[in-house]
């Protein structure tokens, strides 16, 4: 590939996409799936029948909502339930409920990286609990948490659903974990949801479902540099692939070309060039178990105090606190 001509390039979408094509092996990041189209896709991807995460945590928190509020630990002061990447809330909700139903004092700030998803959220919020205080943020995990630690004096309470860290590799969990320790003071809790690791080919059709739909979302990344950037990738001539490795418990999507070609990207002004099956990896949904998420805590400052499981022990919420 080449540069025409020099560009200043000013989104980290523009960055980003020009650093990951013109790599290699050539990558481009899973937070780029999000625009409205994505988000729709991700909404229909959480009612697959082979999308299993979604229903599991919504079982633990519809089978646990009352121990998962006493765990909470809350006093008169009340608290606030701050929650990264949000999305429409559907599992969120039933904690709200019975929150509202036991007259606990709370805000609920929901933190999403999709405008969209946040807009949508607190609509159905008022029409569906007006007495709930939200207050919603749009960010990025890593920028948000800088923001954390001030944006209350009261007991935080931050939850992290639907495995959303396993698009993290363990460094960058760390990472992650550690700046959430730093937001942290002593008495505030993570609630987290990790995918558990289990019969490799569950995983495989969670990722590869047969109706498409996860073939368009991991798609719609070329889709949007088309629209967003003004290039021309042919959809068509790239086909979704996923992989698990049950020794490390990562899931990996790729999208490979299907023959030798060039793409345009006119904003950015390159030439992206492809041989025939040559791949752009574009997301990893890493699996855990008990002894990876304790690791994952004690490298970051953390302790795992409780966890709930669905009944087939597939998914796990883990709620943690500051390590002594
Ligand atoms: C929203 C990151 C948890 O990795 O399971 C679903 C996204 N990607 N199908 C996941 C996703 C393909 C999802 N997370």
């Amino acid at each position: 590939m080449n540069g025409k001509d020099q560009k200043i390039l000013v989104s980290t979408f523009e960055k980003e996409v020009c650093e990951g094509l013109t790599a290699f092996p050539k990558y481009l990041s899973s937070k780029f799936f999000y625009d409205e189209v994505g988000d729709k896709l991700f909404q229909q991807i959480m009612e697959l029948p082979e999308y299993y995460l979604t229903r599991a945590e919504y079982e633990i928190f519809e089978t646990h909502k009352s121990k998962i509020i006493q765990s909470f630990d809350i006093d008169k002061e009340g608290f606030d339930l701050i929650e990264l990447g949000a999305g429409d809330g559907k599992k969120t909700k039933i904690l709200l409920q019975e929150l509202q139903e036991k007259e606990c004092d709370f805000t609920y700030m929901p933190i999403d990286i999709s405008q969209n998803a946040i807009d949508g959220l607190i609509h159905t919020l008022d029409a569906e609990m007006p007495e709930v205080a939200v207050q919603g943020q749009i960010g990025e995990y890593f920028e948000v948490l800088d923001r954390l630690k001030h944006i209350s004096d009261r007991k935080k309470v931050i939850m992290v659903l639907g495995s959303n860290i396993g698009n993290l590799l363990h460094p960058r969990a760390i990472q992650f974990l550690k700046k959430l320790n730093n937001a942290m003071h002593a008495g505030d809790l993570l609630f987290m949801g990790f995918d558990q690791k289990k019969h490799p080919q569950k995983v495989l059709d969670a990722y590869n479902d047969k109706s498409g739909v996860t073939a368009a979302f991991n798609k719609n990344v070329l889709a949007r540099i088309n629209k967003e950037l003004n290039g021309n990738f042919d959809l068509d001539k790239f086909m979704h692939w996923e992989t698990y490795d049950p020794e490390n418990g990562t899931a990996k999507s790729y999208l490979v070309s299907k023959e030798r070609q060039t793409v345009d990207i006119n904003d950015l002004s390159i030439e992206v060039h492809f041989e025939a099956w040559e791949s752009i990896h574009t997301e990893i949904s890493q699996k855990y178990d008990d002894d990876i998420v304790n690791w994952l805590a004690e490298e970051s400052g953390l302790e795992i105090t409780k966890s709930f499981s669905d009944q087939h022990k597939e998914y796990k919420d883990y709620l943690l606190t500051k390590a002594e």
